[in-house]
């Protein structure tokens, strides 16, 4: 089986996840490629089995390199096994509030692009403060104050809450782990 895992990422959690799934993926028998959504014409795409796409929210909304990578392979994704995941803050916080908000991110983009996903999942980012510009560190702490309630947070360290047991999880149910060959004794008493 041949597996492609696109991803769309602005600040690098949703490559980190892509790239950990590339190597949970790989086995003896599934070969499996990584694809930044930008770069789509890279690769042949009709010859992939499976498909996991993977893309974060920046103001609301998936990268617009991930909805046009929808566009343009609509057909062939709705037609193979294919299996969504969205990046949000909102997905890190457990109240009912913020779990709706990360879930209403996803089903709008799925509404407008389309897409027919057998699977789909509201992942938890990241917020990698260190590695941000101070424009962006004054939007993060926009969003942080829109989505957690507050600005008061420690600027010296990052903060990551993927739980990538949920993420293996799903891509576990999506895609069957391939079963291992019994050697059968195939010997038999006369
Ligand atoms: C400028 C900015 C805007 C963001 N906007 C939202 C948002 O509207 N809702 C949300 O839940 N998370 C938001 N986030 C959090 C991102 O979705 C989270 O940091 C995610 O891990 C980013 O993934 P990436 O590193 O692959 O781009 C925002 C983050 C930044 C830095």
């Amino acid at each position: 089986m041949k597996v492609l895992i696109v991803y769309a990422s602005t600040e690098g959690q949703t490559q980190k996840i892509a790239t950990e799934l590339l190597n949970f993926i790989k086995s003896e028998t599934t070969s499996c490629d990584l694809l930044n959504a930008g770069d789509g014409f890279r690769l042949p795409v009709g010859s992939y089995d499976a498909f996991v796409l993977a893309a974060s929210i920046h103001h609301s909304e998936h990268q617009s390199s991930m909805f046009h990578f929808i566009q343009d392979n609509k057909d062939l994704l709705n037609q193979k096994p294919c299996c969504f995941l969205s990046v949000s803050l909102s997905a890190a916080l457990p109240d009912a509030l913020h779990q709706q908000e990360a879930k209403s991110y996803l089903n709008t983009f799925l509404e407008h692009t389309g897409l027919q996903p057998r699977m789909s999942l509201c992942v938890a980012g990241a917020l990698r403060y260190q590695e941000m510009d101070y424009f962006r560190r004054e939007l993060a702490r926009t969003i942080l104050l829109r989505t957690m309630g507050t600005t008061d947070v420690d600027l010296s360290r990052d903060y990551e809450f993927t739980d990538y047991e949920e993420v293996y999880s799903l891509i576990e149910t999506f895609l069957p782990v391939p079963t291992i060959k019994q050697d059968v004794d195939e010997s038999t008493d006369i």
